[in-house]
């Protein structure tokens, strides 16, 4: 226990912090005393090591505030269970903590964050110069929850020693995947994320989307049921059932697609910005002076890309909000954010950051105006605190359809039917 968190038992200094919550002052005492404070920051699991730079950047202009370090599971979802878990449990081991932009809606419906809008306009932040789709994430009943810290949107990566000119359409990346296949020892032609769990999703959302189809329509009203859904899946399962993906496509998610890519193994894969510095890292890949990246192909429609990305918010159990607050200010902030891109290749938030010629330099993308436009029409997921149950429908049926078990048709039809219940 630190000896601000031991101070923090005492009485007198609980009748002290109750005395200014009241008074509306948004300092806490424990940011007012002389000794260290001590904030847990959870995150992600990241190879590269960046929430350690940015912590030590954050400690060095905020010598008083120590910030612990947790490491949460990579997968999304298991990492939600285990954070709904320690909330649910009325858990303070957390004070800061990265969320998928799926979780800010259902967080704060359960009361487990920090409503941000009085930190937000104190501190004069302008949340106009973010995404707005990452900033919309975080939104909820008119309160921001989260602020959003680095964007993902679904990429096509490629060797580029194998491919000179980049697929336009879904079709011509089958047919160069199938052309490619095989050489320079490569295994695979393609690789997605074909787990049953939340990166399925965001793949479903990107063949879809290329095909015209959505989820829910711009009244937030179920509206998959459509021919062009039925399309991008046919398409998606197709891919899935063909030569070109690996035979445990079931079991891939963001980590063994990147050990398939850096290790050579596949001519394409799917994949977010922010692996880009993975990959074309000298340490962690073997083809890191061969990766080419672009944006995912077109079906009919056009091209699609699903917005991902993490947020930082403050748990409502912090004993250290003013503290947390700070940190999570210089976390999604100019400063945060360009450490999260230039030395973790993540895709800020921040828009003005892709003027700075660092932050150009750490991934080509960045530098490309075509992408820099595409961060603003990434489709997002809905923003509902049913999302769990959202992403269950879909996950079952989609993973239904690509092992074979149903058609794309009768896919569309559950999901529809099922996604109902849930707005009713
Ligand atoms: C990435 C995205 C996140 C998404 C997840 C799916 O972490 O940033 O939004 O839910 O992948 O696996």
């Amino acid at each position: 226990m630190t000896m601000v968190k031991k101070m923090l038992s005492a009485g007198w200094v609980l009748i002290l912090i109750l005395s200014l919550t009241a008074c509306g002052n948004l300092s806490d005492a424990a940011g007012e005393g002389d000794g260290k404070i001590t904030i847990v920051y959870a995150h992600d699991k990241n190879e590269l090591g960046v929430e350690q730079k940015i912590i030590e950047a954050f400690e060095k202009k905020h010598p008083h505030i120590d910030v612990q370090s947790k490491e949460m599971p990579s997968n999304t979802g298991i990492s939600h269970d285990q954070y709904v878990t320690m909330f649910s449990g009325g858990s303070d081991e957390i004070d800061v903590f990265d969320m998928d932009v799926i979780w800010p809606a259902e967080f704060a419906q359960a009361g487990y964050l920090e409503p941000l809008n009085r930190y937000i306009e104190r501190d004069g932040i302008d949340l106009d110069k973010y995404s707005s789709g990452a900033v919309q994430a975080g939104m909820y009943n008119g309160q921001q929850w989260a602020m959003p810290r680095y964007q993902d949107q679904g990429l096509l990566y490629y060797r580029k020693d194998l491919i000179d000119q980049p697929p336009e359409t879904w079709d011509q990346m089958i047919q160069l995947a199938e052309e490619h296949q095989g050489e320079a020892g490569t295994r695979f032609g393609y690789v997605f994320q074909g787990k049953q769990y939340e990166g399925l999703v965001c793949n479903f959302i990107e063949f879809i989307g290329a095909y015209g189809g959505k989820i829910l329509d711009d009244q937030g009203r179920v509206t998959i049921q459509s021919e062009d859904t039925v399309q991008g899946l046919k398409k998606m399962t197709q891919i899935a059932k063909s030569d070109i993906v690996p035979g445990n496509l079931a079991s891939i998610t963001e980590v063994e697609t990147d050990a398939i890519f850096g290790e050579g193994q596949t001519v394409f894969d799917r994949q977010w910005p922010g692996h880009y510095a993975y990959v074309s890292n000298e340490q962690k890949s073997e083809v890191n002076d061969r990766v080419g990246v672009t944006s995912l192909p077109k079906g009919d429609e056009g091209r699609a890309a699903a917005l991902g990305g993490w947020m930082a918010g403050i748990s409502k159990n912090s004993n250290q909000k003013k503290a947390a607050w700070e940190f999570v200010k210089f976390l999604t902030g100019p400063e945060g954010q360009k450490i999260s891109a230039v030395y973790g290749g993540y895709a800020p938030t921040y828009m003005p950051l892709y003027e700075d010629k660092d932050v150009k330099k750490a991934n080509p993308l960045f530098a490309n105006e075509d992408y820099v436009q595409s961060v603003k029409t990434a489709i997002p997921r809905p923003v509902s605190p049913e999302y769990p149950k959202i992403s269950d429908i879909i996950q079952v049926e989609v993973s239904k359809t690509l092992t074979g078990e149903q058609t794309p048709e009768r896919a569309v039809q559950k999901m529809d039917q099922k996604l109902k219940k849930v707005f009713e």
